[in-house]
C-alpha cells in the first residue's frame, strides 16, 4: 500500500495536488493487506465479506479452507502458532489481523503480538488475554456479571479444595442443575443433570477424575433456566459499540432439535422474538453493562462479543459470553450487513468505532449446515463433493461456505464433521430456508446429512420483524 501511495504520490505532485488530497487518502493510504486466522465456515463467510472492501489490499488466512481460497491466499500454519502470526504481520505489512477462534484469544496472541517490536500498534480484532477470559473461564465470566450487575443464572464454583461441599450442594440443588468445566472443554464441558446423584457422579468425574482434563478442574454449578436462546453479536473498541444482526442457532443434530449437541447445524437471522421491547432490554440490562464493564476494569477489548443469551418469560440473561463470532451464526449475520466490514473492524480495532454505522439487510437469512454421516459421532472423511459451483437457478441471493473441506488430487473432499453450508436470504424467513434447501439438494457427497427444518418454529413463511 504505502509503495503505491508513494508512487502516485510523486506522479500527482507534480500535475493536481487537489486530486492527490481526495484520491490517494479513501483509496489508497488507507488500503492495507488484511491476515484472517481460522479455517471454518465462519472464517468463509469473513473472508468472503472482507475481500468485498475496497480497503482490501491482499487478504491471507491462515490456515482457511478451499472457501477461503477462493477469496484470498491460504498460508499453511495453524491460528495458533504465535510465531509465523508474527512472521506474516511482519513480511506481508499486515494492516489489520483478525482472529476468527477463540483459542488463540483465550492463548493471549494479542498480548504476544504487542510485545513486538513493530506490531505494538497493528490493528487487531479479538481481545486480549486478560478479557478473553470472559470465554476462557465460565467462573470469570460470572464473577465479571456479578460486578457489573448483569442478568445471569445463580451460581456456585468448586474446586477440589472444596469439593466434598460442592457434592453437598447439588445433592440438594433443585432440578435439573447445570454443570459447566470452567475452561474450554471444545463445546463439550457443560452437563444438565436431572438428578442429583447424577449431579454428585459428574461434579466428582469432572473434580476429582479430570473428566475434561485441566478445564474441569474449576466447576461452575448453576440453577437451569427454562427459555429459548439467541445469539447477540456486538462490535466494540471497549468504549462503544456497535449491534449487529441477531441470529438464533441449533444445535441438535435430529429434526426438531432431538439427539446429540453438534457444533451447530443451521441458523436464521433475525430471529422473530427478539423483537424492539426485548432487544431494547438486551442492550441496557446487558450489552451496555458489559461495554462499561470493559472500560471500568480496563479490559483490552476491540472485536466482536458474543452473547449467548436466553429469553425466560420476557426476560434476556446471559447464559455465556464468547469473545468471537459464532459458528454458523456468523453465516446469516455478516451476509446480512451492509456496508464495509474491513473499514468498521479497521475503526474497531483503532478505538474509533463511534464513527462507524452498519445497517442491516431486512431480508431473512437462513443457513443449512451439511455434515459428515455420524456426526457428532465417529465418521469418515475424503469423500468427493459434488455440486460446490453455483447453479443458474439460485441466483446471487444463496451462498455457499466451506468448512470441514480440503482441496485433494483437484478436488475438494470432505475433511471434517461439520463440511460446508449453504445460505439464502429472502423476503421471509421461510422463504430464504426454501431456497438454502433448493441449494443445498444440489450438492452430495458420501453420508451427506443435513437438518431440512431449520427455522421451523417460527411460522413458515415468516413475516419479518424490523430489525435493531
Ligand atoms: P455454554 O457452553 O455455557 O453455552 O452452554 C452450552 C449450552 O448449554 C447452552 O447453549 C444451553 O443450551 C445450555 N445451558 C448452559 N447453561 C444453562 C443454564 N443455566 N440453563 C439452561 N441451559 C443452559
Ligand atoms: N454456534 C455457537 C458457537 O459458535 O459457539
Amino acid at each position: 500500500m504505502r509503495e503505491d501511495g508513494i508512487f502516485k504520490w510523486m506522479v500527482f505532485q507534480k500535475s493536481d495536488e487537489f486530486r492527490l488530497c481526495f484520491c490517494l487518502r479513501p483509496v489508497d493510504l488507507r488500503c492495507m493487506n488484511i491476515l484472517l486466522l481460522g479455517s471454518g465456515g465462519r472464517e468463509h463467510a469473513l473472508a468472503w465479506k472482507l475481500r468485498q472492501s475496497p480497503l482490501c489490499k491482499e487478504l491471507l488466512i491462515a490456515p482457511g479452507n478451499p472457501g477461503t481460497a477462493q477469496c484470498g491466499v491460504n498460508l499453511d500454519f495453524a491460528a495458533t502458532d504465535f510465531e509465523a502470526v508474527r512472521a506474516t504481520c511482519i513480511e506481508k505489512n499486515i494492516g489489520l489481523l483478525v482472529i476468527g477462534p477463540e483459542e488463540p484469544l483465550v492463548k493471549g496472541l494479542v498480548d504476544f503480538l504487542r510485545g513486538v517490536p513493530g506490531l505494538q500498534a497493528l490493528p487487531i480484532i479479538g481481545p486480549a488475554k486478560e478479557a478473553a477470559q470472559l470465554e476462557g473461564s465460565k467462573a470469570y465470566a460470572k464473577a465479571f456479571m456479578e460486578r457489573h450487575n448483569i442478568p445471569t443464572a445463580g451460581y456456585r464454583e468448586f474446586t477440589r479444595d472444596n469439593l466434598e461441599e460442592g457434592l453437598a450442594y447439588v445433592r440438594n440443588h433443585a432440578l435439573p442443575v447445570v454443570l459447566k468445566a470452567d475452561g474450554l472443554a471444545a463445546g463439550k464441558g457443560v452437563l444438565i443433570c436431572q438428578s442429583n446423584e447424577e449431579a454428585e457422579r459428574e461434579l466428582r468425574a469432572m473434580i476429582g477424575d479430570g473428566k475434561f482434563g485441566a478445564a474441569s478442574a474449576r466447576v461452575v454449578v448453576e440453577e437451569f433456566l427454562d427459555g429459548i436462546e439467541l445469539s447477540v453479536f456486538v462490535l466494540t473498541d471497549g468504549k462503544d459499540y456497535v449491534l449487529l444482526p441477531e441470529a438464533k442457532d441449533y444445535k441438535r443434530i435430529g429434526e426438531g432439535d432431538t439427539g446429540l449437541n453438534t457444533g451447530g447445524m443451521g441458523a436464521v437471522s433475525p430471529v422473530p422474538f427478539a423483537d424492539a421491547a426485548f432487544m431494547e432490554q438486551v442492550r441496557t440490562r446487558i450489552i451496555e453493562p458489559t461495554v462499561r464493564g470493559f472500560e471500568a476494569e480496563a479490559l483490552d477489548y476491540k472485536g466482536f462479543v458474543f452473547f449467548g443469551l436466553i429469553k425466560v418469560g420476557d426476560k434476556p440473561l446471559v447464559i455465556e459470553y464468547n469473545c468471537r463470532l459464532g459458528d454458523p451464526e456468523t453465516e446469516v449475520v455478516l451476509p446480512r450487513i451492509e456496508g464495509d466490514l474491513a473499514a468498521a473492524l479497521l475503526a474497531t480495532a483503532q478505538g474509533r468505532l463511534s464513527e462507524i454505522n452498519l445497517n442491516s439487510d431486512p431480508r431473512a437469512a437462513a443457513t443449512i449446515m451439511a455434515v459428515s454421516g455420524g456426526y457428532p459421532g465417529d465418521y469418515a472423511k475424503g469423500f468427493a463433493i459434488s455440486g460446490l459451483q453455483m447453479t443458474p437457478t439460485t441466483g446471487a441471493d444463496s451462498l455457499l461456505f466451506q468448512a470441514g473441506t480440503v482441496e485433494m488430487e483437484g478436488q475438494t473432499v470432505t475433511a471434517g464433521g461439520r463440511v460446508l453450508c449453504v445460505t439464502a436470504l429472502g423476503e421471509t424467513m421461510g422463504a430464504a430456508v426454501e431456497k438454502a434447501r433448493e441449494r443445498m439438494e444440489g450438492i452430495g457427497f458420501e453420508g451427506m446429512y443435513y437438518r431440512r427444518d431449520i427455522g421451523y418454529e417460527f411460522e413458515n413463511p415468516h413475516p419479518l420483524t424490523p430489525s435493531p
